[in-house]
């Protein structure tokens, strides 16, 4: 059995993969070794066989024994160690939940389900480098790989709505603290019908503007009852770092642009991929409004079936109110790796333009399970 490393288990991504992992029986294909960054000669988890103690995730000799590394330890660990370990002659294989190497040469995106062919062709010309996607971006194409495979699509705007968690767990505290804050002022009007709401409203906005620097540690601002339209480093040129991503990583994902050569012969274009991402006080589940120009005008229904076929975890929620509200919101997504895809509909502004909405659980597909799933890929 193939020794493998795994780096930053105990973190909140690290526990959703390792939970993963365990539903999907991914430990009795493997070896485990077990790092860590603070805890050496610690107990490992019982996921553990010959391995029972944590090896220091800084040592590189220990880090080369192993065949395969799965690390969801961050960006910072994998610019430290990286390097050090391939300049060390370490030839396995390195998989990461972190952005640092995803758009390298010689790292591929992974998201099989969606970009299979991309990764086999990259095992066979020896890469070695498998990153897992932005969040966004991967949920996004569980949901519209369809329209991708399909090639139907001429450029497309996505709008975000982001949870909390993408920023990380004290991010996910610091949102309900504030929400426990905000109704703590307010708790007594609350509690006397017939008091104004107005007033109500006017503590409430005092309360936002007026948070400790404790209280928005993490944003910055307040996110309880509020929204943010920035999220990650600001570019210069007036886009987010986040919505840079949309549209180089998911053309990554494809194989499309330079620097890709088809069977076909020469690189497929770019699809231009926009938009603004927001973040707002979901908990860890992705939403996304989608503004598609397709190539052409294709019938709803068959871009529901095209949608719907592209693979066993989208579903396509019929465009009506009740479904809706039900069916396509966080709350509803949380914890499933079901791509809910609704709000299908034609819009105004001719037939070839579609609109779509879709949510996914950030931690889920956006983060832990493409990794183990290419874990089980290199395996095979
Ligand atoms: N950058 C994403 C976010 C999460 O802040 O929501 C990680 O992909």
């Amino acid at each position: 059995m193939k020794l493998v490393g795994l780096v930053g288990w105990r973190g909140m991504v690290g526990s959703v993969l390792m939970q993963r992992m365990q539903e999907e029986g991914d430990f009795s294909h493997i070896e485990p070794v077990f790092f860590s960054t603070s805890n050496t000669g610690g107990k490992a988890p019982a996921m553990a066989k010959n391995e029972t103690t944590l090896k220091d995730a800084n040592d590189i000799e220990a880090l080369k024994k192993c065949e395969i590394i799965i690390t969801c330890q961050g960006g910072d660990y994998t610019s430290e160690i990286f390097p050090k370990l391939r300049a060390a002659g370490w030839n396995g294989y390195w998989i990461d939940a972190a952005s640092t190497l995803r758009m390298k040469e010689d790292a591929i995106i992974v998201l099989d389900p969606v970009n299979l062919n991309v990764i086999k062709d990259g095992l066979t010309r020896g890469v070695k480098n498998y990153v897992g996607g932005n969040c966004t971006v991967s949920c996004m194409m569980m949901g519209l790989g369809g329209l991708f495979q399909h090639d139907m699509i001429e450029w497309m705007t996505s709008m975000t709505y982001q949870a909390a968690s993408g920023g990380g767990a004290q991010h996910m505290r610091e949102l309900l603290t504030q929400f426990g804050s905000i109704n703590a002022e307010v708790k007594a009007l609350l509690d006397d019908p017939k008091s104004a709401i107005l007033e109500i409203d006017r503590k409430v906005l005092s309360k936002q503007q007026n948070m400790l620097p404790e209280e928005v540690k993490q944003f910055g601002v307040p996110l309880g009852g509020n929204l943010i339209p920035w999220i990650d480093k600001d570019l210069g040129n007036g886009q987010s770092k986040e919505e840079w991503k949309a549209g180089a990583e998911t053309n990554k994902i494809l194989g499309r642009g330079p620097g890709f050569n088809n069977a076909e012969g020469g690189a497929k274009a770019v699809i231009p991929i926009d938009g603004l991402c927001i973040r707002i006080g979901a908990m860890r589940c992705h939403s996304q409004a989608l503004t598609i120009k397709l190539k052409k005008d294709v019938p709803l229904d068959e871009i529901n079936d095209i949608i719907a076929s592209n693979n066993q975890w989208v579903k396509v929620v019929p465009n009506e109110r009740e479904a809706s509200m039900r069916d396509l919101t966080p709350a509803a997504v949380t914890g499933s790796l079901t791509i809910p895809v609704g709000r299908l509909r034609k819009l105004e502004m001719g037939g070839d333009y579609l609109s779509a909405f879709t949510v996914g659980d950030q931690l889920l597909w956006g983060a832990a399970e493409p990794l183990r799933r290419m874990l089980r890929i290199v395996l095979d």
